[in-house]
């Protein structure tokens, strides 16, 4: 089951919530100065967010990732579980005032059992499983959806998969998601 930790507005000020919605602030220079800036004041709480969530999986975490994600209002991202280059799976929503959240799902297939819904500032953490942390999200037909992805990620993708699956269900996937290209079936995982 998806374990989640929520944080309620955290302090992430209005002025740069303002400023990174904003589409005229563009450029590499200022997206890498941000991108530093959000390393130093908010690495360290996501590596204490996946020490309580999966404290097993803190030896995979190879760098950090932000990107300012902007969505369609009509935009649909399909029921999903994250890879295993992401240990650490972040969604801070950012603009505007109102929109819809996250949406927690059973398996691929069965609609959502509940939404961690939207407010500003909002940050929401998981930290993926193989099975059971699906997923998805959506426009609410009416905005822009803006948010800030922070995600701890791993170069380590096996080891990453024998942790979370232990080594025969570990092997056990290799073979079927061997035999599952050769006959051109879709990844599971986004
Ligand atoms: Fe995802």
């Amino acid at each position: 089951m998806l374990k989640v930790v929520e944080y309620l507005n955290p302090s992430i000020t209005e002025k740069s919530t303002f400023n990174l919605a904003d589409e005229s602030v563009s450029g590499q220079d200022m997206a890498k100065e941000l991108a530093q800036e959000l390393e130093e004041h908010y690495l360290p709480k996501a590596m204490e967010t996946l020490r309580r969530l999966a404290p097993h999986k803190e030896i995979l975490v190879d760098y950090c990732k932000f990107a300012l994600q902007s969505t369609p209002p009509n935009y649909e991202y399909p029921i999903h579980l994250d890879g295993p280059g992401k240990v650490l799976s972040g969604v801070i929503y950012m603009a505007p005032r109102k929109s819809t959240g996250t949406f927690l799902h059973m398996n691929s297939k069965l609609s959502a059992f509940d939404e961690v819904t939207w407010e500003e500032n909002r940050a929401f953490f998981f930290s993926r499983t193989p099975n059971d942390s699906w997923h998805s999200y959506k426009g609410d037909g009416k905005n822009i959806r803006w948010v800030l992805i922070f995600n701890l990620m791993t170069n380590q993708l096996n080891k990453h998969e024998l942790l979370d699956l232990g080594y025969f269900r570990f092997q056990y996937r290799r073979i079927a998601d061997r035999i599952g290209k050769l006959f051109g079936i879709k990844s599971r995982y986004a």
